[in-house]
């Protein structure tokens, strides 16, 4: 479904509240993922997976650096997401499903440390977004 202006509207405006902070939101919604869902981890065999680890910090502010560039492409996502696309289905093989996993431990933890913004509006806009990272991510599957 396409972003209308008011998603991106409310996309920009959460970003520029998260600020600096992205990284940390994606480090927790790592940390969600591995624990709700350990089958997630054995993507990882060489990381130091253990809570607060130092590798899944700075893993999250690599997750957290390709979201910020797709707020800023949201209209050429397949082009800038083309490596991590290669990266995540040929190299790595990442089953599609699990990405819908992290996008959900992304907006929990949102919703968690963002109550009063947390509209239904910004959900759904927020949902539209990762949908839409994911679809990009998942590209070369198809
Ligand atoms: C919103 C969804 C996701 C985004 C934006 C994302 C982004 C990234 C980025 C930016 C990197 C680093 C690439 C590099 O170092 O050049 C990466 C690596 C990786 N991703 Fe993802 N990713 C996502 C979902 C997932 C999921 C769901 C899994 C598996 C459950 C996964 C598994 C991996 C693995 C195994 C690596 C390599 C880690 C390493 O050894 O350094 N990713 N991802």
């Amino acid at each position: 479904m396409e972003l209308s202006a008011a998603d991106r509207a409310l996309l920009r405006a959460l970003w520029k509240k998260l600020g600096s902070n992205v990284g940390v939101y994606a480090t927790e919604a790592l940390e969600r993922m591995f624990l709700s869902f350990p089958f997630t981890k054995t993507y990882f065999p060489l990381l130091d997976l253990s809570p607060g680890s130092a590798q899944v910090k700075a893993h999250g502010q690599k997750v957290a650096d390709a979201l910020t560039l797709a707020v800023d492409h949201l209209d050429d996502l397949s082009n800038a997401f083309s490596a991590l696309s290669d990266l995540h289905t040929c190299k790595l093989r990442v089953d599609p499903a699990n990405f819908k996993l992290l996008g959900h431990c992304l907006l929990v933890t949102l919703a968690r440390h963002y109550p009063g913004d947390f509209s239904p509006a910004l959900q759904a806009s927020l949902d539209k977004f990762l949908s839409h990272v994911i679809w990009a991510l998942t590209s070369k599957y198809r």
